[in-house]
């Protein structure tokens, strides 16, 4: 089967705007029709000709709202058909509200949240004229070293793939035609969280097998929650670039998922094709990308040199055209372009406002990670405290708390946490400022007396550390993932006044912290937390909410430990803590088989610094009796599981309750736990919760040696508990009748 003509589209699917793209495409020369499938930067030479001539179908980067307007109406009245352009634009984690970096949201397990964050997105980035974003970005990333984890969603596909779903919704509202939506592109597909040792744009193998069963569920969530277009990856997959690939675009993509939008490229990928030795030249690229099913090429201009010579030849056929061009007008139609194309920002709420901003924070509130939490340092009391010294590069600089893809977010509108800390203290304690360094790179020495000096005369010392936003992103990659510069030595000039210590970390990844955290009391990982991670963050600080985000991806003790993720294979010789040895506890001359035999690091043992799923609160949270409502049951049928949840401390906190499972023997190996839920419940003090997850057997399904979908009938583990490593578990069989 070819890719879903429009013309053999489902009758009952959008009928109508199917039935106006194809009395369009009708009228279409082959020029116009390979316009359609051509993006261009906004800005370049000649664009508002190209447009008139009906050259282009779709602008991207251009978000000067009277250009855009000028750019559709170019398009609708001065080109021969009067077709109106998709707008396109990296609104990855807000416009101009900015809210956490997505794997930060990821931490909030929050799906409401999360939604909420992309539909604020999408009002304000439609405000401007663009009616198409660039996300959600679903791919699966197990290698902090790699600068785009920061834009994911993390390590796990049922965590991206709720979340994803979430965000695509989100940015597209009840109807791609209402105020406030815009289309969203799931991308990049696929596989590309998989370049080899955290290199952007490196090479991929992954297995089919765990590309099905990994890779490719939050695409196909994606697709479920209607995303009107997907992205190819820049990356070579098992040989064959993604620009290329055939199998992925058509085979799964349009056969197997019957994906009704368009595919576009990513930008300059389809040249690329010939930088990576699949295609000798710009032509063939052109044929190959084709072929395979990229609709819509990004930047490289290569579509409209060579289509029209390959359509002649017969290499590539009109109908095959008409499909992809179809795919693109079904889609500017759905948005209802053609009857409203311009933009008059009058009629949208005010960018960054109170209601914006208020969803930011919370976003921010919810996406922040207490990883260590000694003597119950937090929450700081403002009753009882003097002073506070407030040091650190990122305590008060609000560019680089928004983290990256921030094109059009500003720093003006940033409330930095120096600036709520000043807020909140008011007259009731001092706050003493210093920076110690420039930025988180800095490698002097020369802030750190007066660091010291401050720390030396408060009763506590918030340090505001990590990464600027220059260090995560696209082609961002970092070898060592540690605290860049002298902020470790700055830790221990600070640890050596004998002030506790609460380390406060803006990262676009996880980082190796194993070093810094002995030396400290307290760390609360926070991301990159966008416009209102200031006042988030202290309120956190300070108790007005307990934290209780949750790790999306686990942080490695040591950058050698990567990839480490919790769903991983068991191995046939799994470790324990009982069996592995330090490197440090080695005796002279011991003999070979004296360390026992099984899969570990003789520096770093087995297990993460911090595991998928952890986040402590300022409560404590207990777990018991699990409990399933039947030992067996039959293919199709669903199992309730249940536990009781107590919040057995003393502050009103919530908490995200994580369902995992174990399939324990497989046609394929499976992994050793796998998240199947999770629900956020907020208890009060000495409250509790029977907490449940009902679980379809589909659920459990996986794909096995020869690629087919099934759940098998077997024996399985369940485990209900605040992170990864919960230890409560109760088992169950499914049977086939
Ligand atoms: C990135 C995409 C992005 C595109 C357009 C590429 O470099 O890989 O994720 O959407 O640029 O800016």
């Amino acid at each position: 089967m070819s890719q879903q003509s429009c013309l053999a589209g489902n009758p009952e699917d959008n009928r109508s705007d199917e039935g106006r793209a194809r009395d369009l495409l009708a009228q279409m020369t082959l020029q116009e029709k390979i316009g359609q499938m051509s993006q261009v930067n906004g800005g370049s030479a000649d664009l508002h000709q190209a447009v008139r001539e009906g050259r282009v179908g779709s602008v991207l980067n251009e978000v000067n709202v009277e250009e855009i307007n000028e750019l559709q109406r170019l398009a609708m009245l001065e080109s021969r058909l009067g077709i109106p352009l998709l707008i396109g634009r990296d609104v990855i984690h807000g416009f101009k509200t900015i809210f956490p970096i997505p794997l930060g949201q990821a931490a909030s397990w929050d799906p409401a949240i999360v939604e909420r964050g992309a539909a604020v997105a999408a009002m304000e980035a439609e405000s401007a004229g663009i009616n198409w974003t660039f996300a959600p970005m679903i791919d699966i990333a197990r290698d902090p070293r790699w600068g785009r984890i920061a834009e994911s969603l993390g390590e796990d596909p049922h965590l991206s793939s709720v979340l994803g779903a979430a965000m695509v919704r989100g940015f597209q509202g009840e109807r791609l035609d209402q105020q406030g939506s815009i289309a969203a592109c799931a991308k990049h597909f696929a596989g590309y969280g998989a370049v080899e040792s955290g290199l952007d744009y490196n090479t991929t193998n992954i297995p089919e097998n765990e590309l099905r069963n990994v890779y490719m569920p939050p695409f196909k969530a994606a697709l479920d929650a209607g995303v009107a277009t997907f992205m190819s990856s820049f990356s070579d997959l098992n040989g064959v670039p993604c620009a290329g690939n055939e199998f992925l675009m058509k085979q799964v993509l349009r056969q197997e998922w019957d994906f009704n939008g368009f595919v576009v490229s990513d930008w300059d990928a389809i040249k690329e094709l010939t930088v990576h030795g699949f295609t000798a030249t710009d032509r063939e690229a052109v044929l190959e990308a084709t072929d395979a099913g990229i609709d819509m090429e990004m930047a490289s201009p290569l579509y409209g040199q060579h289509l029209p010579a390959l359509v002649e030849e017969g290499k590539v056929s009109e109908q095959q055209i008409d499909t992809m061009v179809c795919n693109i007008l079904r889609l500017k139609f759905q948005l209802g372009l053609f009857d409203n194309p311009y933009t008059n920002p009058g009629h949208y709420p005010r960018l960054v406002n109170a209601q914006h901003l208020q969803a930011a924070k919370e976003a921010a509130l919810r996406s922040c990670v207490l990883l260590k939490n000694d003597h119950q340092t937090l929450p700081l009391s403002k009753q009882t405290l003097g002073s506070v010294a407030v040091i650190g590069p990122l305590a008060d600089d609000g560019y680089e708390q928004l983290g990256t893809w921030v094109f059009d977010g500003e720093s003006q509108h940033s409330h930095t946490c120096l600036q709520a800390i000043h807020a909140l203290a008011g007259e009731e304690f001092e706050v003493r400022w210093s920076q110690g360094m420039a930025s988180s790179r800095c490698r002097k020495q020369d802030g750190f007396d007066d660091a010291v000096q401050i720390a030396r005369d408060s009763d506590v010392a918030l340090m505001f550390l990590g990464e600027e936003s220059i260090l995560s992103g696209e082609a961002h990659c970092r070898a060592e993932i540690d605290l860049p510069g002298n902020q470790e030595q700055l830790i221990d000039a600070i640890a050596a006044t004998g002030t506790p210590i609460v380390v406060v970390v803006m990262a676009g990844r996880p980082l190796t912290l194993q070093s810094v955290l002995d030396k400290v009391d307290a760390v609360l990982y926070a991301w990159h937390p966008g416009t209102m991670g200031g006042p988030a963050i202290v309120d956190l600080l300070f108790g007005v909410e307990a934290p209780s985000g949750k790790l999306p991806v686990s942080f490695p003790r040591l950058v050698g430990q990567i990839p480490i993720y919790y769903s991983k294979k068991n191995t046939g010789r799994p470790p324990s803590h009982d069996s592995i040895t330090h490197i440090d506890e080695i005796d002279g001359k011991a003999a070979q088989t004296s360390l026992g035999m099984s899969a570990f690091h003789l520096d770093a043992g087995f297990t993460p610094l911090f595991p998928f799923g952890y986040g402590l609160s300022y409560t404590r949270f207990e777990y018991s009796d699990i409990a399933v409502s039947a030992d067996r049951i039959t293919l199709g049928d669903t199992i309730e599981v249940s536990s009781t949840l107590v919040n057995a401390g003393d502050c009103a906190a919530e908490e995200v309750v994580q369902l995992y499972v174990r399939d324990l023997v497989g046609n394929v190996t499976r992994p050793v736990k796998e998240l199947k839920g999770f629900q956020r419940v907020r208890l009060e003090p000495g409250q509790s919760q029977r907490v449940s997850f009902n679980l379809h057997t589909d659920e459990l399904s996986f794909y096995n040696r020869k690629m087919i979908q099934v759940t098998e009938p077997g024996m399985f583990h369940a485990w209900i508990g605040g992170n990864s490593d919960t230890e409560l578990w109760t088992g169950f069989e499914i049977v086939d009748s």
